[in-house]
């Protein structure tokens, strides 16, 4: 188990300076139970062995188990940061590598849903913790409702794992789709995960590119694949995040690759504000 004190009052990783802006990367998929939370949490642990300073945020609201995979028990979570009981800040915890967690709450239902309100709360106190950080990654559920379009269409990079299922592959177009469409995103990086091998994950990507080329405004990138391993489920069962109880595990090794992979993405000239995202909403509803 770590800390249950508030991960932001830790010292933060030293070594090196933080990054001008803050990459926000959102991890999303059309089908559940493709490897989101896993990715997150062993990409995050994979930065945070790096040096490199990383938020994390469970924005599967209503059904969140990103702490529970890190073996992290909150006292408070997202819900009681809305209900206004405590700030973001306060429900903070430090995870593994130094890594730090916004825990989310698990079976509320009216939490799927957030307001307008409750979104504008979340991106002003997000923007707050996230200053200084090098990455903060956004894993944000799966499928095409107002929570994971809210926060995917706030991110820098929207990353969409997908795996070899029909299945998945169907529900990443119909997300790629809606965030096309709706939000006029244009722009999607795409993880293979749970791949026999390399072949199997350009075929995979070949045919989301062919549909996503073919029916939609939109470009798609593979920015590579994760390995069915079975060293990822007996994490899981130990909870904790491959990339720290197995680093040299194949799946680890891919993270170990993505955290390297990120790191020699552009920076983001701009963070995105709540007042730009307003502005965005507002523009995309008239
Ligand atoms: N690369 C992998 N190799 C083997 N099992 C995996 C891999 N990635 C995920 N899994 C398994 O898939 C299941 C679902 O993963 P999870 O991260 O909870 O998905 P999601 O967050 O998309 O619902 C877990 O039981 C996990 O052990
Ligand atoms: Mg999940």
């Amino acid at each position: 188990m770590h800390k249950q004190v508030s991960g932001l009052d830790a010292t933060p990783t030293i070594g090196r300076a933080p990054e001008t802006h803050t990459r926000v990367i959102a991890v999303s998929s059309g089908k559940g139970g493709v490897g989101k939370t896993n990715v997150v949490a062993s990409w995050a642990v994979a930065l945070g062995r790096m040096g490199r300073r990383v938020l994390v945020l469970d924005a599967d609201l209503g059904l969140g188990n990103l702490d529970v995979l890190l073996g992290l028990v909150p006292c408070r979570t997202i819900e009681h940061a809305l209900s206004g009981v405590c700030t973001l800040k306060e429900i903070c915890l430090q995870g593994p590598a130094g890594i730090q967690v916004l825990p989310a709450s698990s079976g509320v239902p009216h939490l799927t849903s957030l307001t307008d309100s409750q979104q504008v709360v979340i991106q002003e106190q997000l923007e707050e913790l996230a200053t200084g950080m090098d990455v903060l990654l956004i894993d944000t559920g799966a499928g095409i409702s107002p929570n994971v379009t809210f926060f995917a269409s706030s991110a820098h990079e929207i990353v969409i794992v997908v795996t070899p299922e029909p299945t998945s592959l169907t529900d990443a177009y119909a997300l790629i789709k809606v965030l096309t469409q709706r939000y006029r995103e244009r722009r999607f990086k795409v993880l293979v995960n749970l791949a026999k091998g390399p072949r199997e994950a350009a075929e995979v990507f070949r045919k989301l590119d062919a549909a996503v080329d073919r029916f939609l405004h939109a470009i798609v990138e593979p920015i590579g694949y994760v390995p069915q391993d079975d060293y990822v489920p007996l994490a899981v069962m130990r909870q904790k995040a491959v990339a720290d109880l197995f680093p040299d595990a194949p799946a680890s090794q891919a993270f170990a690759r993505l955290a390297r992979q990120v790191l020699q993405w552009p920076l983001p000239t701009l963070p995105k504000s709540s007042v730009q995202l307003l502005w965005q909403k507002m523009i995309r509803l008239a």
